[in-house]
């Protein structure tokens, strides 16, 4: 599951948009019901706005399949094979939809795997 994964996110990270930092990453999410989906990063010359790999995926699953999705796993890749652990921003983000999500991605010394709640202790809920 997780090299399945994995290669998708390495696939998707090749649409990346990202002529300013020229870090791509791909990312792949395995929902509840066995489906996944993709995102890379897209950024913006207003740097602000862009969106990471992590997110586009999310999004993208919640546009297919609605607000109810529940995410298992998530796997992220870059293409600098350097650590690439998902920022604060898309931690949340991954807490909303997974809240016993997998995240795995590449640490300091190779591949990692981390609960979501390992990366994101005290994660925000409304409800
Ligand atoms: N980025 C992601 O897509 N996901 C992450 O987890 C970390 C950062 C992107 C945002 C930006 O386009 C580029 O990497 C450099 O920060």
């Amino acid at each position: 599951m997780r090299e399945g994964l994995l290669r998708s996110a390495r696939k998707a990270m090749k649409n990346a948009y990202a002529p300013y930092s020229k870090f791509r990453v791909g990312a792949a999410i395995l929902t509840a019901s066995g489906e996944t989906f993709v995102g890379c990063n897209v950024e913006n010359a207003s740097y602000g706005m862009t969106n990471c790999a992590e997110r586009t995926a999310i999004f993208a699953a919640v546009a297919q399949l609605g607000p109810k999705i529940e995410i298992r796993a998530v796997a992220v890749t870059n293409d600098h094979g350097v650590p690439c652990s998902p920022c604060g921003a898309c931690r949340q983000v991954i807490y909303e939809f997974g809240p016993d999500a997998m995240v795995f991605f590449q640490g300091k010394n190779g591949p990692k795997q981390a609960h979501i709640t390992d990366l994101l202790p005290e994660g925000f809920r409304l409800q």
